[in-house]
């Protein structure tokens, strides 16, 4: 399963890629919004920073606004993936990108439906929103499960992405449904290497091998 980050703060991308375990970053207008400086060179620094798939995001809502956010957003950089949601005109839009050679990750999906249709005109990624879902009253995780038998169902090529993560239970979760890829806050990816037992443990051995060392040299305990 591959690993992205979601977010724009380039300290944050730069630590989860310091990790070494890191394919890919998802941004939106609500992470683009909390950094400085402009759209362009916010994703341009970024795609230099990774050199996997970079998610940038169309705000037109029209077919035609699509459109040209979609084309100028894929002239940024060989990596950049466009973001685009899945409204009427953006299925059109997704179709349009497919045919021209544009990567596109479908987002704001909330339904296996919309899923299906992302698929059938293209998409590269879907994602789906797990965590939102949750907040509902829903449960994000059958959404995965839907989308995966139905794009096992009929051989779809779309990359299933499970965004909107909360928890390592919800990584867990994905990994187990046959997610392709998570998007993940760089601090649920930090909390899927933390385990209080592998903590101790290491405390313990530590321990241990200092009162060896210290009896080899003569030192009483
Ligand atoms: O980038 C899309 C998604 O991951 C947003 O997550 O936590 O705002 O629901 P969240």
């Amino acid at each position: 399963m591959k690993i992205f980050v979601d977010t724009a703060d380039m300290e944050e991308i730069q630590e989860a890629n310091e990790m070494g375990v890191l394919d890919g970053v998802t941004t939106n207008p609500t992470h683009i919004s909390k950094q400085t400086g402009s759209f362009d060179d916010i994703i341009k620094e970024i795609c230099e920073e990774v050199s996997g798939p970079v998610s940038a995001e169309v705000v037109a809502t029209d077919f035609e606004g699509m459109m040209v956010e979609a084309r100028h957003n894929a002239s940024l950089a060989n990596n950049v993936v466009v973001k685009i949601p899945i409204t009427l005109d953006g299925l059109k839009a997704i179709k349009q990108c497919s045919d021209e050679g544009i990567k596109t990750n479908v987002t704001l999906c909330f339904s296996a439906n919309q899923a299906m249709l992302a698929a059938k005109a293209g998409a590269t990624y879907i994602s789906p929103f797990m965590g939102r879902l949750d907040d509902v009253g829903h449960d994000g995780l059958d959404l995965i499960h839907q989308i995966r038998q139905i794009y096992d169902n009929y051989a779809f090529e779309t990359e299933i992405l499970g965004a909107s993560l909360r928890s390592p239970k919800h990584v867990l979760d994905c990994a187990l449904a046959g997610a392709d890829v998570v998007t993940l806050p760089l601090d649920v990816l930090t909390k899927l290497l933390n385990h209080p037992l592998t903590d101790i443990g290491l405390e313990r051995f530590l321990n241990d091998w200092k009162e060896w060392e210290a009896k080899q040299n003569g030192v009483p305990a």
